[in-house]
């Protein structure tokens, strides 16, 4: 049901409380996700984004009962991706002909998805909408994530729809991000920065400060996922900009997959190494056929280093790691060192091929890896804490 958020703006999405998965099953969500969208009342009605298909009939239901829908005046679609637009098709059977502002890449994504003329009004950054006493500013952000994103603001109550930035895969009974719980909120945002945002960080710096020169009072940011920023609203502006900037923590992460332990007590001991030379560091170990892979790349965005293993297979080395390294050489890290280990047992293709994979992922890969014949024994274990000394000591 509609939750105010201030006297003219109401919240009229959808927390998906069931969700497990988003972008197919590409994104875990452990906690599920709201789709926001927002109703602004001034002379004009002003519908901000809808919610994903699956839930359009409920949307539009529930929003006829805030609003007769024939008096929404216009549709601002700040994205065109379904999360958002799923529900347009249901509520435009009901106003066709209801103008839609957006950019001229929503306008492709939206005709491209749901091959509908409707009445598409091409905006950029700078234009304006008026309402009456408040106006809306349009702002271009593209690549935020899409080609076709767009944040808008709303005069008089000073607040920035800024769609799917800021926004976190978060279901919650609570709006307000004062209301939530600090660390379950910061643990979705910076997953959600990781996995979605990384790829386009240098174009996040350049829109905030964008965004910034405009000199606009903002006195909360309201995402399309997630709780509204309320109290101090800038403080996500603030972590985006660190987290934009080449990220990274006192932490090394240690991924691997294994056949019969070789790999994983190799990886135990390059563990013990680096603890030895570094008992400051913060170390994560991660089975990479076993851990939640969102979980994990939102560990390689916070590290400084990155240490991957597998044993040699048919040549090559195991599926969940290989899959795990296309998703992260996608993603575009900067400023992170790597190394790759493994055992084998005749061939020993792995440590090359996964020290390739990380160089053209853009890791600084800082030697040619250890490569452990069988299981370890006493001496090769002695070599995977050495290989691990020798990696933090890097840092130094
Ligand atoms: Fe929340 Fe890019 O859709």
């Amino acid at each position: 049901m509609p939750i105010k958020v201030t006297e003219n703006v109401s919240w009229v999405g959808k927390v998906d409380w069931e969700l497990r998965t988003f972008h197919g099953e590409e994104y875990s969500t452990h906690k599920g996700s709201t789709y926001n969208a927002y109703l602004v009342k001034d002379e004009k009605t002003v519908l901000i984004d809808t919610v994903w298909g699956p839930f359009a009939k409920e949307f539009v239901a529930n929003l006829a009962k805030e609003i007769d829908l024939k008096q929404i005046d216009y549709i601002i679609m700040n994205h065109g991706e379904p999360d958002h637009s799923g529900a347009l098709p249901e509520l435009l059977r009901v106003i066709p002909g209801t103008p839609i502002y957006c950019t001229a890449n929503a306008v492709k994504s939206l005709r491209g998805q749901y091959h509908e003329d409707w009445n598409f009004q091409v905006v950029k950054t700078g234009d304006k909408l008026n309402l009456g006493s408040r106006e809306i500013t349009f702002v271009e952000a593209p690549m935020l994530h899409w080609p076709d994103s767009m944040f808008c603001y709303l005069s008089g109550d000073n607040i920035l729809f800024s769609n799917d930035a800021f926004g976190q895969h978060y279901a919650t009974e609570f709006l307000f991000n004062d209301l939530v719980d600090q660390n379950e909120l910061y643990v979705e945002a910076i997953k959600y920065y990781a996995n979605i945002l990384t790829p386009f960080s240098k174009l996040v710096d350049k829109k905030i400060k964008d965004v910034l020169a405009l000199n606009l009072p903002v006195a909360m940011i309201c995402p399309s996922h997630g709780v509204i920023w309320r109290e101090n609203p800038l403080q996500i502006v603030t972590q985006y900009q660190q987290w934009a900037g080449n990220y990274q923590e006192n932490q090394v992460t240690i991924l691997y997959d294994t056949m019969w332990d070789g790999t994983r007590k190799s990886a135990e001991a390059i563990v013990e190494g680096i603890k030895a030379a570094d008992p400051e560091v913060s170390l994560k170990l991660y089975n990479t056929a076993r851990a939640d892979k969102n979980d994990i790349i939102t560990e390689v965005f916070r590290s400084k280093g990155i240490l991957v293993g597998s044993p040699t297979v048919n040549r090559g080395i195991l599926s969940s790691l290989a899959g795990i390294l296309e998703e992260i050489k996608g993603l575009g890290f900067k400023n992170k060192k790597a190394a790759a280990f493994g055992t084998y047992g005749w061939s020993g293709e792995s440590v090359k091929i996964i020290s390739s994979n990380l160089a053209e992922a853009g890791f600084e890969v800082v030697n040619d890896g250890l490569k452990v014949l069988w299981n370890p024994d006493q001496d090769s274990r002695e070599s995977c804490v050495g290989f691990g000394r020798e990696f933090a000591k890097l840092f130094k």
